[in-house]
């Protein structure tokens, strides 16, 4: 398969990790226990003190809030190794219910494990909203690699957090139902899935039934968590998406916006 050696290029800039000063996590997030950093990859600077009314609670693994985070991944982590997945899709069956945020906290969390890595990819061309989640600049994204033959490794950056490369930004375009379901597109999840060892690839992808970007994405990911908002997401909207989903591909559902119940 022909690649632009952006896997060859990132790999070399994990080996090359851990020089001191490439970025300082200056005991803001707890993800600062994490020494493996990327010292070539292009470093962007988060807005970490947004990170909470952002509703990015994964970041802070001390914090209650952070558990149930900690809970997903676990239990996507779980399922994934059984299965050998490694690219997973966050959709959901309508718009807003939380795919962006709960791609991202998913990425957050399982960024602190030591023994895996994450890449973060939005791949919802028309909205493109994971950097403005994080809170830095970004015009160029996946788009740019599909139309444009931009060098994936000019599009990844690490946003500071350990362990944690994203891809993401750039001019919403239309036509990305083609781009999503293309040949090139295939490839790229092909590639990123094979060559990297220890490391989940996670799709911020638009929701089910509006469009069918995300119809067009499905084959390519090795599987699909459905993002379902607490009281809002209607039982037939739910069933619709899920029975869109091969069976077989179905990571499972996280219930967001679900106030717990206090004793
Ligand atoms: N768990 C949560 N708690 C509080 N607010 C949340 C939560 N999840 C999402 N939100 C808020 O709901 C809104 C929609 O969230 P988000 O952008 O993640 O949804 P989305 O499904 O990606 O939307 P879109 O379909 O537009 O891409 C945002 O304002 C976000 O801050
Ligand atoms: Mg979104």
């Amino acid at each position: 398969m022909k690649t632009d050696g952006f896997v060859e290029k990132a790999t070399r800039d994990a080996i090359a990790g851990n020089s001191s000063g490439s970025f300082d996590l200056s005991g803001e997030l707890p993800l600062k226990r994490q020494p493996f950093m990327y010292s070539l990859t292009k470093q962007v600077v988060v807005d970490k003190k947004r990170f909470k009314e952002q509703h990015l609670v994964a970041a802070y693994s001390e914090d209650p809030e952070s558990d149930a985070y900690k809970i997903l991944r676990t239990q996507v982590q779980q399922r994934a190794k059984i299965q050998g997945w490694n690219t997973i899709m966050v959709t959901s069956p309508r718009p807003r219910s939380g795919k962006t945020v709960s791609a991202v906290n998913l990425a957050l969390s399982m960024a602190q494990e030591f023994h895996q890595t994450v890449m973060l990819v939005d791949c919802d061309l028309a909205k493109q909203g994971i950097h403005t989640l994080l809170g830095y600049e970004s015009n160029r994204g996946i788009a740019d690699h599909l139309l444009e033959n931009i060098p994936l490794s000019d599009l990844i950056v690490c946003p500071g957090i350990s362990k944690l490369t994203v891809i993401s930004g750039g001019k919403t375009i239309g036509g990305s139902t083609e781009l999503l379901g293309s040949a090139k597109m295939g490839q790229l999840v092909a590639e990123m899935k094979n060559r990297y060892q220890n490391r989940y690839i996670i799709f911020d992808v638009p929701s089910l039934l509006e469009g069918a970007d995300a119809i067009a994405f499905l084959p390519y990911v090795d599987a699909v968590l459905m993002v379902v908002e607490s009281g809002k997401t209607s039982m037939t909207d739910c069933t619709t998406a899920v029975q869109l989903v091969p069976q077989e591909k179905l990571l499972g559902c996280v219930l967001n916006r679900h106030a717990a119940i206090s004793r």
